[in-house]
């Protein structure tokens, strides 16, 4: 492989799964607000994040799971009986040190569906972007495979945030050395706000999230899907 590694993007559960068939490391990207979530929730000592498709699920799953939490969304707000929604801003250390969270929402999980064990799944966010495109290198030098950062997207298609996000994280992994595609958080915010979900996490009264979610290089930390759990990447579990 040559030194720019080979980066494509697609957008929704079709392109994220002929990425995984075909080998490739894959970031899976939902900027508002599945993947700033996750993120900042392992930054915070969370165990472990275990993705449900559905709230059903979720519901079931937690019996497994004596010191866990529900978290996650539906029409942006925590489903009922949920210890959280799907607000980064949220998960505290104090809360959440130590304890797997079970996270269902509305289109990052089910664009992630149930991907094979030896699927190899990162997430990315403006939050981590720095840290999720030099992870993303190094595994696809190491595998010798091409990188997928797949849009989350949503019920319609393309989702216009997540694109943007794509479109950041694959700059950062092919030119790593230039100055940042973007200039700073209220440059991120402002191309969040204006996105159609982003108009509706402001209807719904979660417009601090949009700018939690707009900070780049807040953690420097990628989680990878293990077991069927996103856990901070370290060199030791590959
Ligand atoms: C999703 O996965 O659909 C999103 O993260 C929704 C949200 O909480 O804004």
């Amino acid at each position: 492989m040559s030194s720019l590694p080979l980066v494509s993007h697609g957008s929704g559960p079709e392109a994220l799964a002929e990425a995984v068939d075909n080998g490739h490391v894959v970031i899976l990207v939902d900027i508002l607000r599945a993947s700033s979530t996750i993120v900042t929730a392992l930054a915070h000592g969370a165990e472990k994040i275990i993705p449900v498709p559905t709230v059903e699920e979720a519901r079931e799953r937690i019996y497994y799971y004596p010191n866990g939490f529900l978290a996650g969304e539906r029409a942006a707000h925590p489903p009922a009986g949920f210890d959280f929604g799907n607000s980064p801003r949220s998960f505290r250390t104090d809360r959440i040190q130590g304890r797997p969270l079970i996270l269902t929402t509305s289109n990052f999980t089910r664009t992630l569906g149930t991907p094979p064990d030896d699927a190899t799944i990162l997430v990315g966010a403006f939050l981590n972007i720095d840290h999720v495109a030099l992870i993303a290198r190094q595994l696809a030098y190491e595998m010798e495979q091409p990188i997928s950062v797949i849009s989350a997207g949503s019920m319609q298609g393309v989702a216009a945030e997540d694109d943007f996000g794509s479109y950041h994280i694959m700059s950062r992994i092919q030119f790593p050395d230039d100055p940042p595609s973007y200039a700073d958080t209220s440059d991120i915010a402002r191309e969040l706000l204006v996105s159609r979900h982003g108009s509706l996490l402001v209807q719904a009264g979660y417009e601090a999230d949009i700018y939690f979610c707009a900070q780049p290089n807040r953690y420097h930390l990628t989680p990878i899907l293990r077991d069927s759990a996103f856990v901070p990447f370290t060199p030791y579990n590959d």
